[in-house]
């Protein structure tokens, strides 16, 4: 794992931006796996301003999401779908049919997650995904347990996943209780992975995901095994390195 740790947040949004951006300079038809929450949004930032002077150009990117709350629609405020639309998409050059995100209101939940696989199959897989991690050690919404799925499925998040997601909502009963994430194959298939973490609330997680055992209850451990795993951590995440 190649570790770069930063000063503060804005220091770590740059610098992924900056990864992104030489991605797509390399590749124009780069296949981007995305994420949402808190992690990425000063990153979106500063790519959608690296858009608007022309620095990178989205038009031939196709972007594939990690993963979407069931029972909510792509208007939905909280929806990762909304999301995307309103700190990326809507405010760059990208043609939004090449931007998929798992259909949190799909009528076949099965049908759906094998669908969204083939996508990503036909697409040759993804050349860069973009990760955050819970506190939990999560990646995606694939939640630490006995055993992990590598394909896309319906995942039921833990009591801590809920606690941390609740502050994107007006209360923690609103909150979905399930997803459909991309699981483990699909990411550890990518052909370069960049995880990002920002604050004190993330350094048990980090430590254990860059140098503690390798387990299905840690499942951002599971990255070691991966080739190409770029970690960009601020100084508060980091600091149990
Ligand atoms: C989001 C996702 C999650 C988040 C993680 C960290 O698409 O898959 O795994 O990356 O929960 O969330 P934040 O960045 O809000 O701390």
């Amino acid at each position: 794992m190649k570790l770069i740790i930063t000063k503060n947040y804005e220091e770590l949004s740059k610098k992924a931006a900056d990864e992104m951006a030489d991605i797509i300079k390399s590749n124009p038809k780069a296949i981007l796996g995305l994420a949402t929450g808190g992690s990425p949004m000063g990153m979106y930032k500063e790519l959608i301003k690296m858009n608007k002077e022309g620095k990178v150009d989205f038009s031939n990117v196709t972007t594939v999401n990690l993963d979407e709350y069931i029972g909510l629609s792509g208007d939905h405020p909280q929806s990762y779908r909304y999301f995307m639309n309103e700190n990326l998409f809507n405010h760059i050059n990208i043609d939004k049919t090449n931007t998929y995100v798992p259909n949190g209101l799909a009528k076949n939940i099965e049908e759906e997650c094998k669908e969204y696989d083939a996508r990503i199959t036909e697409l040759g897989g993804t050349d860069v995904q973009l990760l955050g991690i819970g506190n939990n050690g999560h990646i995606a919404f694939n939640e630490p347990d006995n055993e992990l799925l590598s394909g896309t499925h319906l995942t039921k998040l833990t009591e801590d996943t809920i606690k941390a997601n609740a502050r994107f909502f007006e209360s923690i009963d609103e909150v979905p209780t399930q997803a459909l994430t991309m699981g483990l194959g699909g990411i550890m298939r990518s052909k370069k992975i960049i995880v990002i973490a920002s604050g004190e609330s993330k350094a048990e997680a980090v430590k254990a995901m860059v140098s503690g055992k390798i387990s299905t209850n840690m499942p951002a451990s599971m990255l070691q095994m991966h080739r190409n795993v770029t970690v960009i951590v601020d100084e508060a995440a980091a600091k149990l390195l």
